[in-house]
């Protein structure tokens, strides 16, 4: 497989000025249409398109339309998960038992180590997964500190903003093929930003980064390393990339911080997989909750040394805690379906999930090279990325992410063969079309 043909750029949903039309799911929801319009019919869907003028209108007391609303918008969501397959969420959910915990306002403002003065929090349940996560890094329980963010980029934006704190005349370093989130947190931390090159499969080019670093000698680097690129799932060299910071003369000058959005919950459970440990001169490390574990809303798992939270500690007296997080309200229920999905699942369900969907992915790999379509898989990777398919209807029934030439499938642990060969019959009968 020549990987020179996939691109460098961001990955990004192409938008379409078209008027294509979608059937996705029943609804149809417009500012002028009536109840029967909005709940009948087709729903017009164009990528990128402002969604203003389109909405559920608020019609105040009248129960009927609310749950008629509600009804055909679940419709519509079962029908949008039957057909998900470019965005790395496992949609395979089992939360059941906790809908009786719905009722109740969680929220984890603060520290999560320190009480606050708000009794209605899950405290208990974030550090049982922090815990968790600490065991899984090597991290010992005296040292770590952690939280759960509301999503992976928040985690991004805290480890970059430590890495600030630390040095504050840090430039951040991190490869072309990184997640968005990177550069925001760069953008929003002020900080000069130096990209650098990847190689074919993504993962960073450590020559290229030796050269931009002894560029900037003078100045501390924070870097971040890709537990897994969201395009190619590449994972980057961590102790190559140690390496070339310390032979460059940035011993002691240096912050890493590790986004290991979606891999951070599937490599610790494959063998030969390169490992992401504190015993590694690692600043810190974020996860994703709704990717690979499951979780029905964004969360995600932000975790660093006791030792560098301090850098952005703030005393705050009427929440009777400290600040140390990006935002302050934080949601109690995520922390509660995180312990429970862990519990649940445990090490040996989740090596499960993973060896299936590893395997899977070939298998998709192999069906598409079989009928003829080019295809992508790297090592430890559940990403195929393959030409992108040239019906929009198409892209857009599958949801697939595309960036220029490529789409890409994410095998997740709900997506079964069955699954992924109605996938393909599909995209061969749009080939024909
Ligand atoms: C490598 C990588 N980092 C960060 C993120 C952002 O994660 P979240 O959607 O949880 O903010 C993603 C999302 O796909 C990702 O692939």
């Amino acid at each position: 497989m020549d990987y020179s043909m996939l691109p460098n750029q961001d990955f990004s949903v192409r938008p379409t000025n078209t008027s294509n039309v979608v059937e996705a799911g029943n609804i149809t929801a417009t500012s002028s249409s009536s109840l029967a319009d909005e709940l009948s019919g087709k729903r017009e869907m164009v990528l990128g398109k402002n969604l203003h003028s389109s909405n559920f209108k608020i019609t105040e007391h009248n129960e009927a339309y609310m749950n008629e609303i509600i009804d055909k918008y679940r419709e519509h969501l079962e029908e949008r998960t039957r057909h998900q397959l470019g965005f790395p969420c496992n949609l395979d959910l089992k939360y059941e038992t906790l809908a009786q915990l719905l009722p109740f306002s969680i929220n984890n403002l603060g520290d999560p180590f320190i009480e606050s003065s708000y009794g209605i929090h899950s405290r208990l349940f974030e550090l049982g997964v922090l815990d968790w996560f600490a065991r899984l890094w090597e991290l010992d329980e005296s040292e770590y500190w952690g939280y759960v963010t509301n999503c992976g980029s928040e985690g991004n934006l805290h480890g970059v903003l430590i890495g600030r704190e630390m040095f504050t005349d840090g430039v951040l370093y991190a490869s072309t093929e990184s997640h968005y989130a990177v550069w925001k947190a760069s953008r929003i931390c002020r900080m000069r930003c130096v990209k650098v090159k990847t190689l074919e499969t993504g993962e960073m080019d450590c020559s290229d980064f030796k050269v931009k670093l002894l560029q900037n000698r003078n100045q501390p680097a924070i870097v971040n390393v890709n537990i897994g690129t969201t395009v190619k799932g590449a994972i980057d060299d961590l102790d190559q990339i140690i390496k070339v910071l310390e032979e460059s003369g940035f011993e002691g000058r240096f912050y890493i911080h590790c986004d290991a959005a979606l891999y951070g919950l599937m490599l610790p459970f494959v063998q030969h997989a390169p490992k992401v440990t504190f015993k590694k001169p690692i600043g810190s490390v974020s996860v994703s909750g709704h990717k690979f574990l499951g979780c029905p809303m964004p969360c995600g798992v932000q975790m660093t040394r006791k030792s560098h939270i301090k850098a952005i500690s703030r005393e705050i007296e009427w929440i009777a805690s400290t600040d140390s997080t990006i935002m302050g309200s934080r949601s109690g229920h995520a922390s509660i379906f995180l312990w429970y999905g862990l519990s649940k699942k445990g090490h040996s369900g989740l090596k499960e999930d993973v060896e299936k969907c590893l395997a899977n992915a070939k298998y998709l790999k192999n069906r598409l090279e079989e009928v003829g379509i080019v295809a992508m898989l790297n090592e430890f990777s559940n990403i195929v990325v393959f030409e992108q398919p040239r019906s929009m209807d198409f892209v857009r029934k599958w949801q697939l992410v595309c960036e220029g030439e490529f789409a890409h499938v994410v095998v997740m642990p709900n997506v079964t063969r069955e699954k992924l060969s109605a996938f393909i019959d599909d995209l061969l009968a749009n080939r024909l079309d």
